[in-house]
């Protein structure tokens, strides 16, 4: 017999919880030997869904970790007042750090408010903090108030290179989201699996296609990625094959689970990634990014 047809028998024989840890150690040791294509022109992300409590945040943090451990340069603007993102990359913002506040409201450049993560070498991220709650309202009377931070964004890319933004928006579709759907050039939106998921994704796409037609003409929905998959559910199984049945180009093979490690690591400061390396939920992050990369800017 093979080589590999003998390891092929064993996984096969093995109980369930071993096949799983060899199943695992194949998939990290494919995922680590990865050297990742980094892209001609820097990916503007902007991960929306209006639905709160998705993983719109918790796949910002980790995919743009996950990027910047395989070597590109990323940024994370964190559009969301609650500033979750910010906390998870460990970067200070308190109440009066300079922020995306100032950036959006103010005209303070973003180089003047950018902090270095802890997290790897090449990230970075503008912060919110509550200041960004305000600011929803003093958009609405000003000169092109949806442009804002695309213009910002445009001028901080002029002098400093980056491959990846991603930009974290709130739960809702106000002045803010527009701001990041002018700004980007790829929308991700990340659904829970449960059975609620697809509810007001109608809307979502509609009001892509109007930012498209209106204010934004290189948009485009590219990456959909299933999160808090729970595989023993039917549930979890129904709504990701109703998805992929939807939208069978934009959703990434890799699913997220759901694990604990990955709702503990935000209250360290931290990635999963960073805060426990060998857990299904860091790996899973770390095949989507090499997914988004090898895939690449869709046609
Ligand atoms: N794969 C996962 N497994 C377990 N818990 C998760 C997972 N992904 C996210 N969570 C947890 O679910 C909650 C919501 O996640 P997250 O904050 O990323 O959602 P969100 O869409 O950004 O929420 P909001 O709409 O409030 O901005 C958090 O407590 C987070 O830690
Ligand atoms: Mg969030």
């Amino acid at each position: 017999m093979k080589q590999a047809d003998q390891n092929n028998d064993d996984a096969v024989q093995a109980p369930p919880l071993l096949r799983e840890l060899t199943d695992m150690t194949r998939r990290r040791m494919a995922a680590e030997a990865q050297v990742l294509p980094l892209p001609s022109k820097t990916r503007i992300f902007t991960i929306s869904n209006q639905k709160g409590g998705v993983g719109k945040t918790t796949t910002v943090v980790n995919l743009a970790s996950a990027l910047a451990k395989y070597g590109a340069r990323v940024l994370v603007i964190d559009l969301d007042p609650q500033g979750n993102a910010s906390t998870a990359l460990g970067v200070e913002h308190r109440e009066g750090t300079p922020s995306v506040y100032d950036v959006i409201v103010g005209e303070t450049p973003m180089e003047d408010v950018v902090q270095h993560s802890p997290e790897a070498e090449g990230l970075f991220c503008i912060p919110a903090t509550i200041d960004l709650a305000g600011a929803e309202i003093e958009l609405v009377s000003m000169v092109a108030r949806e442009q804002r931070l695309s213009r910002a964004l445009q001028e901080y890319l002029s002098e400093v290179d980056f491959d990846y933004v991603f930009v974290d928006c709130p739960p809702s579709l106000g002045l803010l989201t527009i701001n990041a759907f002018v700004a980007a050039t790829e929308v991700l939106i990340p659904i829970q699996c449960e059975y609620y998921a697809l509810e007001g994704l109608s809307q979502l796409l509609k009001n892509i296609q109007l930012i498209e037609k209106h204010l934004n003409p290189k948009l485009k929905l590219s990456t959909i990625i299933l999160t808090m998959y729970d595989q023993r559910t039917n549930l979890a199984h129904q709504v990701a094959a109703d998805v992929r049945e939807h939208f069978p180009k934009e959703t990434l093979d890799t699913v997220i689970p759901r694990s604990v490690r990955i709702s503990e690591a935000p209250s360290y400061g931290q990635s999963v990634i960073t805060y426990d390396y060998g857990s299904s939920g860091s790996l899973a992050y770390l095949e989507a990014a090499v997914e988004i990369a090898r895939r690449g800017v869709p046609r």
